[in-house]
């Protein structure tokens, strides 16, 4: 089938096959590797990217689902070489180490303080209490959204 989706503001027609999952579209057919696959369950989260401006773990979601609709992915963070407040945070906190979960904790960080720009550590673990880290213990990627809110223009 023929679908139209438009991620990171660039219009992409595809044909895919009914049963092509979201995250495989954005990474096989698109190269947009920044949105990992862990899991075959719906648990981990590392898939998680905007659509339409909300969350969505993207292996959830069928590619044909997006037809029509926007995507956001990690890619479109950064502001050339500027990065994003969140992404900052997440370096200046150590919020990162395998780095396998980071892309869409960065997304979801960046979706929340979108709306609460200064939310408190149980909003933050609540947000993002859809992804497993394996790595941090979780305290340094809340440290690192603490950071973004406090530095909302990033360093300057
Ligand atoms: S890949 Fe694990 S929840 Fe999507
Ligand atoms: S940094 Fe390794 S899974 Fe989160």
């Amino acid at each position: 089938m023929e679908i139209t989706v438009t991620v990171n503001d660039e219009p992409y027609r595809r044909s895919v096959e009914p049963r092509l999952l979201l995250v495989h579209f954005l990474r096989d057919e698109l190269g947009l590797t920044g949105t990992h696959w862990g899991c075959d369950t719906s648990n981990c989260g590392t898939c998680v990217v905007w659509l339409d401006g909300l969350p969505v773990k993207s292996c959830t979601v069928l590619a044909a689902m997006a037809d029509g609709k926007r995507v956001r992915t990690v890619e479109d963070l950064a502001d050339g070489p500027r990065l994003d407040p969140v992404q900052q945070g997440f370096v200046a906190c150590h919020g990162v180490q395998c780095g396998f979960c980071t892309p869409a904790m960065l997304m979801t960080a960046r979706w929340l303080l979108d709306r609460d720009p200064d939310p408190d550590e149980g909003t933050i673990r609540e947000a993002i209490s859809g992804q497993l880290c394996r790595c941090t213990g979780y305290e340094n990627i809340v440290r690192a959204v603490r950071w973004a809110a406090e530095h909302p223009d990033g360093e300057t």
